[in-house]
This record gives structure tokens, C-alpha cells and sequence, in this order.
């Protein structure tokens, strides 16, 4: 559920008019809702209530500040993949012992700062890394906590390229060797081992590439308590799938994950539980909003031109992603449904929002919104084409704020340097 709803047929952001906010910043712009990410951030709280568990919010999702701060004030811990989210969640008020810092290439300094930082947990994703964050603990005259990322060899039957717990993946440490490494953490001096971790993928649909996972998980920890070496941290990951439309099966719902969780787990309640929930917290909680700048007919075939593109949501594009695009002001229902490719004003085919989909009529200058926007869009924008990415927008009740300005075309400029050798504009003298 979210709140993104057409009353008097006009959407409305929580009780905010859509069409206001376009008059008022413009359009591209993406829209988040409080109430939304409120709501399914309580969702996770409830499907594991009872469990000791810290819900560890994937920043990479959505990583503006007012999320962000929106999730500390609820209590969110943070995951996050590289020092500028973890000063993101620092910045939004998240404290470093609710940050777990997750991904295959930290570096020393980052592993360095977010030592500094009092990070939760690091979750380890090599050999080479464990050595040097012993190393850089050692320097520091600190012990760094750590949990092993185990990557299980389970297929999360999600596209290819966020797919993650496959062997052939770049994503943690081999389930076989993992006993092995376990031993040589546990007997390095800078390191205090707090867990294990495993994160299959993203937009999962079906819980059994989980159980599977989650039952090697268990295996494993029982191998090692076994051995002598307590794990007292479990951190399940994220992944749990939307629906980024209704006409589909439903993916499974919070409440089904943390029932197949206690399942799996039964006998280990006494565990601190983690999870990294990303797109489930902010996918549905955000829209993108666009204006139709042209209706062009070419060879039989209608395009719908957004000024939105590929540069402020690239999933159609990368993933061949659906998302649900429809009028701010809502068509009549027996209204008759014409054919659009939805496309945006970049110079390559790519920028492609959707290919012959079935849509009331729309004309020039009229509003469109994209559905389930608010995960892994504004977070993955570009300039490309030197376009300002979209502005990004909060509304909570009847308010709402800009939380990220659109940036101007001077903005942009000035952030190349051209170097003094190329002089002044104009044919070179030399
Ligand atoms: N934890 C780790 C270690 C991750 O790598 C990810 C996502 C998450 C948690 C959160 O997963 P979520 O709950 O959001 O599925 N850009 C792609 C998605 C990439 C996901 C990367 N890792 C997309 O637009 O579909």
C-alpha cells in the first residue's frame, strides 16, 4: 500500500495535490511519502516482532538525507556500501553502532573511517580484506567487529545483473571456505567475530531462494559454534521483492518473510537478527513525476516524449524494468486505451521507458507519473546528456519540502576545470 492517490481524480502525495507541487518546482521530480516509508518500515518491525532484530535500512536505495532522517526518527539502523552513505547515515542522524558497512571493495581508508565511526559491524567479503582490516584495527589500537559475508551458491531467481549469491557472483566469501577463514578471524588479534551474513539478491519473488540460504546460514553457524566459535549476530540481508504492478502475483509480504525467518531459525531467538531492507522501505513510497513534451506518430507507432529520461531512472533501460506510468488526472474508466512507446529526449534508443504499452490518451503538456520510483531512481541518476537530474521532493500530511534542489545549468558547468594550458577560447597561436 502506499499513498500516492487520485482524489476527485487528482493524484495526491499524502494529501498534497501532485499538480500543485509541479507548478511549483517544475517537472522532472521525484516524490517521496512519509507515511509511506513509515509504513513500510513498520511493516519489517511487526513481520519480526519478538526477535531481537535491528532493521538495517539499505541506504543505496534511496539515500536523500530526508529519507533517511525520516527512518532514524523511527529507529533504523543503516547498511550501507561506501563512506559517503556512511556519512549519509551519520549526516541523518543514524549512529555508527546502527551502521553495518556491507561490499566487496571497502578500502583502508574506509575501512579506517568507519572504524572511527563506531560501525556496528563490518561484514567481510574476503581473505584480503579480513587481513587488512585486521591490519588497520591493529594500527588503530582497536578491535574491528566483523561478520563474514557467505555467499551460499542459491539462485534468487531475480534478473542477472542483482543476482548476488550465486558462486559465479563477485559477492562474498565461498560457503566452503568459510569455516577456514572463520578460524583464521578468530585468532586475529584486531578482530571480533559478531556474525555471519548472506545477501542472495535484489526484487526477490518467492521465499525458498531464501529458506535455502537461510538453512545453510543455520548449518553453518551450528559447524562453527561447534568448533568454538560463537556467532552470536545473524544478518539475513535484504532483497524482499515489490509489486511494480498490479496486475501480477503479488510478491511474499513482510509477514511471510519473518514467518519462514522464525521457522528457519527456531532454537536461535537468543541471536541478535539483522536485516537490510532496501527497495521494499522506499520503492513504493516515491513517484516520478513528468510532463509530455511532445506526442510524435512516426511509422504507425505513437511516442509519448517525457521530459523525463533514462538519466533520472535508468531501471528501464539497465533492467528492462517495468514500471506502472499513468495521468495525474486520472482518466475516466471506460475511457478507450491507446498504444504509447514512453520514451524520454536522450539521443539513444536506450532511453526507452516502455515499449507499446496500453494507455488512456495523453497529450502535449500533460502530467505522467511513474510508480514505485523511489528505490534505485534518483539514487542512480546522471547528468548525461547535461541534463539536471530531477528534483526530489517529501511530503508528509499536507506539507510538502524540496530535499534535494533541481541543480542549475551553472551548477553543472561549474564543475569542470579547464586547465590553464588551453588558454582562451579560439584558435590556438602556437
Ligand atoms: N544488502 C546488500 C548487501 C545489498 O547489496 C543490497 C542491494 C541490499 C541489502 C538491499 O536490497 P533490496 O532490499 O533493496 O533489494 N539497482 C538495482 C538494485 C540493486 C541492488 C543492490 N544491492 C535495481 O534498480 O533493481
Amino acid at each position: 500500500m502506499d499513498h500516492f492517490l487520485y482524489r476527485d481524480g487528482v493524484l495526491h502525495a499524502e494529501d498534497v495535490p501532485v499538480p500543485g507541487i509541479a507548478a511549483e518546482v517544475g517537472t522532472p521530480f521525484y516524490c517521496y511519502s512519509t507515511a509511506t516509508l513509515e509504513r513500510h518500515y513498520s511493516l519489517f518491525v511487526e513481520a519480526l516482532g519478538g526477535l531481537n532484530c535491528l532493521i538495517c535500512y539499505a541506504v543505496k536505495a534511496n539515500s536523500n538525507l530526508a529519507v533517511l532522517r525520516t527512518l532514524a526518527r523511527l529507529g533504523s539502523g543503516a547498511d550501507v556500501v561506501s563512506e559517503g552513505e556512511f556519512r549519509r547515515a551519520l549526516a541523518a542522524g543514524i549512529p555508527g553502532e546502527r551502521i553495518i558497512f556491507s561490499g566487496v571493495g571497502k578500502t583502508r581508508r574506509e575501512l579506517q573511517f568507519a572504524l572511527e565511526n563506531n560501525v556496528r559491524q563490518i561484514n567481510v567479503e574476503s581473505e584480503p580484506e579480513l587481513h587488512l582490516l585486521n591490519e588497520v584495527a591493529l594500527a588503530m589500537g582497536v578491535v574491528a567487529p566483523m561478520s563474514m559475508r557467505v555467499n551460499p551458491d542459491v539462485d534468487a531467481k531475480t534478473h542477472e545483473k542483482i543476482s548476488t549469491g550465486k558462486a559465479e557472483n563477485k559477492f562474498g566469501i565461498a560457503y566452503e571456505d568459510a569455516p577456514r577463514l572463520y578460524r583464521v578471524a578468530a585468532d586475529m588479534a584486531g578482530i571480533d567475530v559478531l556474525g555471519i551474513d548472506m545477501h542472495i539478491g535484489s526484487q526477490l519473488t518467492d521465499l525458498a531462494p531464501y529458506e535455502q540460504a537461510y538453512v545453510l546460514m543455520r548449518d553453518l553457524v551450528e559447524r562453527l559454534e561447534a568448533d568454538g566459535i560463537p556467532i552470536p549476530r545473524l544478518d539475513l540481508g535484504g532483497g524482499l521483492g515489490v509489486p511494480y504492478t498490479r496486475d501480477n502475483q503479488p510478491p511474499p509480504l513482510p509477514f511471510d518473510y519473518g514467518a519462514m525467518v522464525r521457522r528457519v531459525f527456531a532454537g536461535m531467538e537468543d541471536r541478535e537478527f539483522e536485516i537490510e531492507p532496501g527497495r521494499l522501505i522506499a520503492a513504493n513510497s516515491g513517484i516520478l513525476v513528468a510532463s509530455t513534451v511532445y506526442v510524435k506518430e512516426n511509422a504507425g507507432r505513437r511516442f509519448l516524449i517525457l521530459d523525463a529520461a533514462m538519466n533520472d531512472l535508468i531501471r528501464p533501460a539497465l533492467y528492462d524494468a517495468w514500471h506502472d506510468i499513468e495521468p495525474v488526472i486520472e482518466a475516466e474508466a471506460s475511457a478507450p486505451k491507446t498504444t504509447f512507446d514512453v520514451v524520454g529526449p536522450i539521443c539513444e534508443s536506450g532511453d526507452t521507458f516502455a515499449k507499446q504499452r496500453p494507455m488512456p490518451n495523453i497529450s502535449q503538456n500533460d502530467l505522467v507519473f511513474f510508480r514505485s520510483a523511489g528505490a534505485y531512481g534518483a539514487v542512480m541518476a546522471s547528468e548525461y546528456n547535461t541534463r539536471p537530474p530531477a528534483p526530489e521532493v517529501i511530503v508528509s500530511g499536507d506539507r510538502f519540502a524540496i530535499a534535494r534542489p533541481r541543480l542549475t545549468y551553472d551548477d553543472i558547468l561549474a564543475k569542470d576545470v579547464i586547465p590553464d594550458w588551453l588558454g582562451e577560447a579560439g584558435p590556438s597561436e602556437d
